[in-house]
């Protein structure tokens, strides 16, 4: 049993000798000291022999395992640092590489000027119309007839509108006051709302226009509105966008759905009134048309106009974020030049 023993831990070290991994060390381990292992059999006999050869035997095959395990331990070791060091090796990052440039986008200056106007009216009471009742291809009723704009109005000309092949009375909206009525259809006083998007006019391209843009529809209905309090919104939403006091003016003007109406003049920004090319001389930019809410215009939707008023506004987007930046080609927001855009 003696000569047994010292072979299997010969065995063993030549095993050892050979192994070159952790697998190969788990895989001798299970061979020589697990419980089917070799070892363990000879452990087995014991108990066939007298108590003298049991105490002999017994502790020599206590004293090879304790060897064996001593000799595959350090093994382990000497292989779980070697591996260790080359899985470090193959993962090594170098963290002082300098990172992939990715082109981070962002908002279009027509889209940043209409977030800053549209927070503008919220923080003055007024909420955002839902998309539905904003759409940019709607029929005459909502862009035209609902709004007073007679049947001969040159506005409905195709020379300005765009009439779409839908159906004879569909176009792309030429203005968001539609917007209005969608608000108002089916609804009670008091109704604050602003909408902003795209509207289209079959206009020459030029410096100053493209055959399309964006406004800001406003409207303000309940009882007891008055010019007043239409000029104190226009006047502080101007003194928030333009940044500390600037002298506003209003024109008296006319627009079919607005009774009175009034174009809306802010000194300009350029020569601060003096007179420059950008104001023609006059010292003064239109910036907007409003007026109070024609009667005939609320009774189309059901408002009874003598409890009810209301005034509406209506801006181009384009021409705010021109005079703010002082950009003089209106090309310049639709052309995606890239060099232009970058400096928002
Ligand atoms: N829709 C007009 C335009 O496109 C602008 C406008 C003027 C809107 C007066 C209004 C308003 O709501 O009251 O020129």
């Amino acid at each position: 049993m003696k000569t047994q023993l010292e072979n299997i831990y010969k065995n063993a070290a030549q095993d050892l000798e050979k192994a070159s991994s952790i697998s190969d060390i788990e895989e001798i381990r299970g061979k020589y000291l697990s419980r089917k292992g070799e070892f363990n059999e000879i452990k087995k006999g014991l108990k066939d022999l007298s108590d003298a050869d049991k105490r002999i035997i017994g502790s020599l095959a206590n004293e090879i395992t304790r060897k064996l395990e001593d000799a595959l331990k350090s093994k382990y070791d000497e292989f779980y640092k070697k591996e260790l060091n080359e899985k470090l090796e193959k993962e090594k990052l170098d963290v002082t590489l300098p990172g992939k440039f990715t082109p981070v986008g962002h908002t279009h200056p027509i889209t940043s000027t209409t977030n800053e106007i549209v927070s503008i009216f919220q923080t003055l009471g007024f909420s955002v119309v839902s998309d539905e009742l904003s759409p940019e291809v709607e029929t005459e009723y909502y862009n035209f007839d609902m709004l007073n704009v007679p049947k001969d109005h040159p506005a409905r000309d195709v020379q300005d509108t765009f009439y779409t092949k839908l159906a004879k009375n569909v176009v792309l909206r030429s203005q968001t006051s539609g917007a209005q009525i969608h608000a108002m259809e089916g609804k009670n006083p008091p109704i604050r709302v602003i909408s902003p998007g795209r509207v289209y006019r079959n206009e020459n391209i030029n410096a100053r226009k493209n055959n399309f843009f964006h406004q800001i529809e406003g409207l303000y209905v309940d009882k007891g509105i008055t010019f007043g309090d239409l000029k104190g919104v226009l006047n502080e939403f101007i003194r928030i966008y333009f940044g500390a006091s600037r002298p506003t003016r209003f024109r008296s003007s006319f627009f079919p759905f607005t009774e009175p109406s009034a174009e809306v003049d802010v000194q300009c920004i350029m020569c601060e009134g003096k007179g420059c090319r950008t104001c023609s001389g006059t010292g003064w930019l239109e910036i907007l048309g409003a007026g109070m809410v024609d009667p005939n215009v609320l009774r189309g939707v059901g408002i009874d106009p003598d409890v009810y008023s209301g005034f509406a506004f209506g801006m181009g987007i384009e021409r705010l974020a021109m005079l703010k930046y002082a950009i003089d080609d209106i090309r310049l927001f639709f052309n995606d030049d890239v060099r232009f855009l970058e400096q928002f």
